[in-house]
């Protein structure tokens, strides 16, 4: 039985090496990969016509991804390229709106920026042609409102949940009181009745 296991264990653990293998360490169909002497990719995507970040590589070394049409990336996306020297986003149309700031500080941390003066943002209005560079969180709307809208509609839902939980609390606790007025109004009408019907036994006799 525990052989069995081991096994069926190995298994698992080779599929899935295989599997991420050539998920993550393929050349995405949209680029060209040149093997480095040392372990690791320059992958270059440059002048591609790409709108969205293409799937890169874990051994990316030197990522060339000038003169495409990206405008934003998602956040998160490039934190698997622990390998990475050398960058180059340039002649992109950066859409420098709140949602940026991870990019930004992604770029900021490689260590070889490539064409700097040409890493600029192209909108919003008020930061167009501005280098990336001298990009800070002042220069951006603020993030507050623009949630994701999945967020906002779980939000939303929630505030009907809560505003309905609480009319159902107000209408109970106003059906208790009434209630128990009632209950108060029956018991005094009948124990007053009870005395008149008392006092007239009383004074008949
Ligand atoms: C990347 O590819 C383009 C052609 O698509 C080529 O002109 C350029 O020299 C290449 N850049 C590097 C650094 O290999």
């Amino acid at each position: 039985m525990a052989r069995w296991w081991k096994v069926s264990l190995a298994m698992q653990l080779i599929v899935l090496l295989q599997f991420g293998n050539c998920s993550i360490d393929s050349c995405p169909t949209s680029c060209s990969c040149l093997p480095l002497k040392t372990r690791g990719l320059i992958v270059n995507c440059s002048s591609r016509h790409l709108r969205d970040l293409p799937d890169l590589p874990l051994i990316t070394v030197q990522l060339y991804l000038q003169n495409n049409l990206i405008r934003s990336v998602p956040p998160g996306a490039l934190d698997h390229l622990v390998s990475l020297q050398e960058v180059d986003v340039s002649g992109n149309p950066w859409n420098c709106d709140c949602q940026i700031l991870y990019f930004k500080s992604w770029f900021d941390s490689v260590a070889d920026q490539r064409n700097l003066a040409n890493t600029r943002c192209a909108t919003p209005n008020t930061v167009s042609m501005k280098p990336f560079q001298t990009l800070t969180g002042n220069d951006m709307p603020p993030c507050g409102r623009t949630w994701p809208t999945k967020c906002r509609k779980f939000f939303i839902r929630d505030l009907y949940m809560i505003g309905l939980a609480v009319l159902v609390l107000i209408l109970m606790s106003y059906v208790v009181r009434m209630s128990r007025k009632l209950a108060c109004r029956v018991a005094v009408t009948t124990s007053s009745r009870h005395m008149k019907a008392a006092n007239e036994s009383y004074k008949s006799k």
